[in-house]
């Protein structure tokens, strides 16, 4: 926030901002799910619904995820929610007790730690190995007797990374031994460049206890709309619609009518232009000569600038005064002495950013 209000200010000034900050597709919504909402609108869907969402939502997803899987989901324990973070933080407020400990891996998404805070919970942060991978050692080793949940972000915010399924099979194989659930935050999961995304809840044993995260904020470029679900065991899902029912109630109405065409809409449109950046990110990145992490998944990049800077806020800072380059300290992510690059721009603005970067680092 600090820093988009710096960009902005420069912006004001009349200079050329770049922002590689974005945690959005810079894509439009697509027209068809658009006019799915409003003939919603216009036929009369404007009015409560159960606060688990529509019968027909529920279903669809449950059926989704039950052919994708091979498994059998029912929509009763598909809860609707208004984007992705509501759904992990209805799972958490849902399975924590004060003083239950929740284990995060390291870099990691803003929203988790006062998440868990907020539920009463105390997290755990677990540094990942050099590949940005769970080290499965490090998560024996941290398991405790309060040991209530393990959150799992693949595609990974900030990194990119995607974890392989072997690393899931023995994470879940721990999450069994200690009887703990698994909250698997997967709303980067449509954005794979590099093999294909496999879900801890598919593993045998772990529909029982994985709360699986989905949204259609960056599969459909969909943020504003605030609609995102969970696949979770029953008890916890009816918690969790309890908690719906006495805070937000449902998702708005016209919304809901628009998911259930947009689940079927294939959006690899984007998917194909963000691995074009991506490929073009990556040979420039290398040629920086910095580590950086390799982002196979969703729309960011981890660059170490520990070898040029000793403070990753003032590396960011320097770089949008002097170059007009806004990026995100990688502080904020758990991981000082990086910075997040988001590929979510045009490759125009990605090429310039580029030159100014270099430009900056060999300055
Ligand atoms: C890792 C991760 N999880 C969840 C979310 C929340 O997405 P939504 O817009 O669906 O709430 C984000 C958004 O930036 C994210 O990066």
């Amino acid at each position: 926030m600090k820093y988009n209000r710096l960009a902005l200010q420069l912006q004001r000034e009349g200079k050329k901002v770049i922002r590689l900050t974005a945690g959005e597709p810079d894509f439009d919504t697509p027209e068809p799910i658009i006019a799915s909402a409003l003939k919603a609108m216009k036929s009369g869907k404007t009015r409560y619904t159960p606060a688990a969402g529509i019968p027909e939502l529920r279903e669809a997803i449950a059926f989704k995820f039950s052919e994708e899987y091979g498994k059998h989901w029912t929509p009763s324990q598909v809860v609707v929610t208004n984007g992705g973070k509501h759904a992990l933080h209805l799972a958490l407020m849902s399975i924590i007790n004060a003083g239950d400990e929740v284990i995060i891996f390291t870099p990691a998404w803003v929203s988790y730690e006062p998440q868990v805070r907020l539920a009463g919970g105390i997290p755990v942060f677990i540094e990942t190995d050099d590949s940005f991978i769970p080290d499965i050692e490090r998560l024996k080793n941290k398991i405790t007797e309060r040991t209530k949940a393990i959150i799992i972000n693949s595609p990974n915010n900030p990194t990119g990374a995607v974890y392989p399924f072997h690393i899931l099979k023995e994470v879940a194989e721990l999450a069994i031994k200690h009887d703990l659930y698994v909250i698997s935050d997967e709303v980067y999961r449509h954005l794979i460049y590099v093999g294909r995304h496999s879900s801890i809840i598919s593993v045998e044993g772990m529909a029982d206890r994985t709360i699986l995260i989905d949204s259609l904020s960056k599969s459909h470029a969909m943020t504003g709309w605030r609609i995102g679900f969970a696949i979770a065991p029953e008890n916890v899902a009816l918690s969790m619609v309890k908690l719906i029912s006495h805070t937000t109630s449902n998702v708005n109405t016209p919304t809901q009518w628009a998911a259930i065409d947009a689940l079927s809409f294939d959006t690899s449109y984007m998917k194909e232009e963000f691995s074009r950046r991506r490929e073009y990110v990556v040979e420039r990145l290398d040629r920086l000569g910095l580590p950086h992490s390799t982002p196979d998944g969703a729309f960011y990049v981890l660059l170490d600038v520990s070898a040029v800077a000793e403070d990753d806020t003032v590396w960011v800072e320097e770089l949008l005064m002097k170059e007009h380059v806004a990026t995100v300290p990688g502080t904020a992510f758990y991981a000082p002495g990086t910075v997040r690059i988001s590929f979510a721009a045009s490759m125009e603005d990605i090429k310039e950013a580029f030159d100014r970067i270099e430009r900056f680092i060999s300055g």
